[in-house]
């Protein structure tokens, strides 16, 4: 009897479990069936998490390694791909001392004695006006912040491509060190401020795209710097020139403790020479969001059989000006395209975008405002 009655107990519990598993179970189909959207944002961001997690226990790695093989800072080298640091031993790098004297028919050294090293950078805001006042009249600026060396011939001209959306007190910030690091470098330069309206998310890659043809109809340059807003560089040694590889300059951001996050990072800031951007058929345009089109111009530049640079040490740090993503959704599909980077390398580029853009003129930059939406690149679905 006893016995019995044990056994229904048992019974009743297991059969209270099944009903709540059951009605746990339709009621995930239900809600997938109801809000696919939601269901399906909840499992990107559950891949996200995972991606996320395993570059951080990349990064982790990399951090004991430098603990514990290498302690001192290198100065001065190159290594490819930034994975190598521990092995490259620097040869003491030679700067020009200060007596150099310039030559206005040789080209500008590399390493001159303006270039001292490390920059004090104060992020607070500055009206745009003290830039000007400071830069327009005082250092022989030409119209949209043209520049270039008179005492010797620049080794690159340089576009720099800032893309840009609602971050008005950031620019002047950026121009505050940016002027004085390209001066130094005795590079040629001009800036392009790419700005996005519309009410698409932000497409920091198209914007790279525009900015691309719109300043190779300003000049020939030869070198091209896809510059974020908010990164605010610290180490003028660290060169804005191009090479025989495409380089990643910010290697090493406040945000990620000044280490590389994971070794493909291709953020913040990058440097192509025209050819090399040609040759890769630009940057992505069908990333809306933040995030992924860096990954995806890495996967392209090794796809098209180069390696990234990147400065040794300390050169490539970098600031970033702290907001919060103000309207700039995070691209939940990139994930999916970044699988098939090299089947839409050559479909999605400079060759597929069409656009209109309104262009002003401003003492340091030229302002090239777009309206970018999907149709203007158009690309099969993948
Ligand atoms: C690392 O640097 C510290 C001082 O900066 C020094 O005391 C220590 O011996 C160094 N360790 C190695 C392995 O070089
Ligand atoms: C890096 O360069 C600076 C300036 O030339 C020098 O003072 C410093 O000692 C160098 N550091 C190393 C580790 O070579
Ligand atoms: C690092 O460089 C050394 C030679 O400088 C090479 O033997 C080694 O394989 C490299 N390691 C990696 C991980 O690339
Ligand atoms: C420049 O300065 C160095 C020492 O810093 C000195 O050895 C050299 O003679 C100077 N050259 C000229 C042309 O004055
Ligand atoms: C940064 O600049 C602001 C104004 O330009 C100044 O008031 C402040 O003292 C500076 N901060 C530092 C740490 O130099
Ligand atoms: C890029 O790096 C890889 C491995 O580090 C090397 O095998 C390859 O030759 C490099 N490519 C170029 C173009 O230098
Ligand atoms: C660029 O020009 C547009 C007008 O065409 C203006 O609304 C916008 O504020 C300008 N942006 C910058 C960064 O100067």
């Amino acid at each position: 009897m006893l016995n019995w009655r044990r056994l229904l107990r048992v019974s009743n519990r297991s059969f209270f479990a099944f009903i709540f598993l059951f009605s746990l179970s339709t009621s995930c189909l239900y809600f997938i069936y109801v809000s696919p959207g939601i269901a399906n944002t909840y499992y990107f961001m559950v891949q996200a998490q995972g991606i996320m997690l395993r570059d951080n226990v990349r990064t982790f790695g990399h951090m004991i390694r430098l603990y514990t093989n290498k302690n001192g800072t290198l100065n001065g080298t190159d290594y490819p791909d930034g994975s190598n640091s521990s092995e490259v031993i620097a040869q003491p790098i030679a700067y020009l001392p200060e007596n150099f004297t310039y030559a206005q028919n040789l080209p500008c050294p590399e390493k001159l004695p303006s270039m001292k090293g490390h920059i004090d950078v104060n992020m607070t805001e500055i009206p745009m006006e003290k830039i000007l006042q400071r830069f327009s009249r005082s250092s022989d600026m030409g119209p949209a912040g043209h520049w270039k060396p008179r005492d010797c011939k620049p080794r690159w001209k340089v576009a720099i491509l800032i893309p840009f959306r609602n971050r008005h007190e950031h620019l002047p910030i950026l121009f505050q060190y940016l002027i004085p690091l390209l001066q130094n470098q005795r590079l040629q330069f001009a800036f392009y401020v790419i700005e996005q309206t519309g009410s698409q998310p932000f497409n920091r890659a198209m914007l790279f795209n525009v900015g691309f043809k719109e300043a190779m109809k300003d000049l020939d340059w030869d070198c091209l710097v896809f510059h974020d807003v908010d990164h605010i560089p610290e180490n003028d040694r660290n060169y804005y020139g191009c090479g025989q590889m495409p380089r990643h300059f910010a290697a090493k951001l406040d945000k990620y403790m000044y280490i590389l996050p994971y070794s493909e990072f291709f953020g913040g800031v990058s440097g192509l020479t025209v050819e090399q951007f040609r040759k890769i058929n630009g940057f992505p345009n069908a990333f809306w969001g933040w995030g992924g089109e860096d990954d995806d111009l890495w996967n392209r530049v090794h796809f098209a059989g180069f390696n990234v640079s990147r400065p040794e040490g300390d050169l490539g740090k970098y600031k970033s000006i702290p907001h919060h993503h103000r309207g700039e959704v995070q691209f939940l599909g990139r994930y999916k395209l970044l699988r098939y980077s090299k089947e839409r390398q050559h479909l999605d580029g400079l060759n597929n975008l069409n656009y209109t853009p309104k262009i002003t003129l401003c003492s340091l930059y030229k302002n090239i405002t777009v309206n970018l939406h999907p149709e203007l690149a158009p690309i099969p679905d993948y």
